[in-house]
């Protein structure tokens, strides 16, 4: 394939820490084999997550220093609402801590809104896919999360282009089974997170604004990778390809009504959220409200003055075609340098990470064994790689009965940092997949040694099948 090289050069480095193996297999045991609870040091490529963890530029940086800390009325949150108002077209804004920051403050103001109106008995959300805190703020606040993706998404090995897309037959049989005056918002994930960074199409998200306005039901965006959303879009829908991303993301954002936004993804910050509104005043004054109690005044919503300033610059650096493009391409360039490997991965390669189809490559391994929590334990043992588990380890068991949930996929992700990692880092990691393979078959999978209630995937402990 082809290679699109770095569109920046490198001004400052950071040394990495190399371990050998002796040394990992200490450090993963005192982690409970775990590898959330890994001290970062003992990491040597660190793929947990594209969140909060890219290099910040130049002009993010000197944004820094022109930090107004002021409590009220920071000319950072002012240059911030501004830069939302100029790319997304949204008039409304409130900055928050990170995106649980901005679901936090916005769910209960959107359910008393709808309990005002008579409805919200049964409280639902509707999403092509919740992301996990999503999830947990829906069910915090008594409302059950409801996913419509694509069936497509689950099938890793065939292509297609939308695998974020929702399945609009199932939103409309939602919509009908647990009744419009029961559903609070539409949720539309860009890109889907959970099913492989995948993208969702414009046709799609204007199918889904049309089914949402017809029930009077607000749709919420989580933007967290928006802009990378835009990019698949310019490659992929019809009639878009000369089209600029700037072009596509305000498009994108009228086939929504407010959006949260984990700025840590797309925009390129270690820190920091948002929670906008189109042109419903009276929504963001009630949920600017409740900003002031959890998140903090409604001109900084937990963050400094100079985190705001490097959002608003990030927030357009983020939309930059060259730099959408080259960092598209790594990640692709990883999954394909594994595909050719002849290690199975979510088809075609997604935005931000690349998802190892750990059912397919490790069938000896039952789900209520964690095969891919065994292979990222695995992986880091090999080469000093971290990496996370999405599938039933994640997901948990069922409040009610505490059976395990039934995970649709055992996904691996290999999440790519922004402007972090060169190739090479990409070239390691096969090779240390390329290793492992050879050795598949005596790959073990996992027990508990302490389970918490809940979130238990962030500080369970566990031991491998068989070891006392
Ligand atoms: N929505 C999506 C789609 C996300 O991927 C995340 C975070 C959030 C909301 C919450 O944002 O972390 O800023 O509070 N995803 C990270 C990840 C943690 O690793 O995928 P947050």
């Amino acid at each position: 394939m082809k290679r699109i090289p770095e569109p920046f050069r490198i001004k400052m480095v950071e040394n990495i820490r190399m371990t050998n193996r002796a040394e990992r297999e200490v450090a993963l045991k005192m982690a409970g084999y775990n590898p959330f609870m890994l001290p970062s040091d003992m990491v040597y490529i660190d793929l947990l997550t594209d969140s909060g963890t890219g290099a910040m530029s130049n002009h993010q940086w000197a944004g820094m220093m022109m930090g107004d800390e002021s409590y009220a009325g920071s000319r950072n949150y002012y240059h911030l609402v501004d830069k939302v108002k100029e790319l997304i077209g949204y008039q409304y804004t409130i900055p928050t801590h990170q995106g649980r920051g901005a679901e936090q403050i916005l769910f209960p103001a959107l359910i008393a809104r709808k309990k005002l109106r008579g409805g919200a008995n049964a409280p639902v959300f509707i999403s092509n896919f919740h992301f996990d805190t999503t999830m947990a703020h829906v069910e915090l606040n008594g409302a059950k999360a409801i996913n419509v993706v694509t069936d497509k998404a689950f099938d890793t090995s065939s292509y297609y282009d939308w695998k974020g897309n929702f399945d609009i037959e199932a939103l409309k049989q939602a919509i009908e089974k647990y009744g419009a005056d029961n559903v609070v918002a539409i949720i539309a994930t860009v890109t889907c997170n959970s099913t492989g960074g995948q993208p969702v199409s414009l046709a799609n998200m204007k199918s889904v604004y049309e089914i949402a306005k017809q029930h009077d039901i607000p749709v919420v965006i989580d933007s967290a990778r928006f802009c990378e959303n835009a990019w698949f879009i310019k490659q992929r829908e019809k009639g878009y390809e000369n089209k600029s991303i700037k072009e596509i993301v305000k498009e994108m954002y009228q086939y929504g009504d407010m959006l949260t936004m984990s700025a840590k993804k797309d925009p390129m910050v270690n820190i920091g959220g948002l929670c906008c509104f189109r042109d419903d005043e009276d929504l963001f004054n009630e949920v600017r409200i409740r900003c002031i109690p959890m998140e903090g005044f409604v001109t900084y919503g937990g963050l400094a003055g100079r985190d705001m300033e490097a959002m608003a610059i990030g927030l357009e650096e983020g939309m930059d075609e060259d730099f959408l493009s080259y960092r598209i391409n790594q990640v692709t360039y990883l999954g394909e340098q594994l595909r050719k490997a002849g290690i199975p991965v979510q088809y075609p390669i997604g935005g931000h990470a690349v998802f190892v189809d750990a059912k397919l490559f490790l069938p000896h391994i039952p789900s209520d064994q964690f095969p891919a929590h065994a292979l990222n334990n695995e992986l880091y043992l090999e080469a000093g790689i971290r990496s996370v588990e999405i599938g039933s380890l994640l997901l948990g068991r069922d409040p009610e009965t505490g059976e395990q949930k039934k995970s649709p996929m055992e996904l691996m992700r290999l999440t790519i940092p922004r402007r972090v990692y060169t190739n090479d880092h990409m070239d390691y990691v096969v090779d240390a997949f390329i290793s492992l393979k050879q050795r598949v078959a005596d790959i073990k999978g996992l027990t508990f040694t302490h389970e918490p209630p809940v979130l238990r995937h962030f500080t369970a402990k566990l031991k491998p099948i068989g070891e006392v």
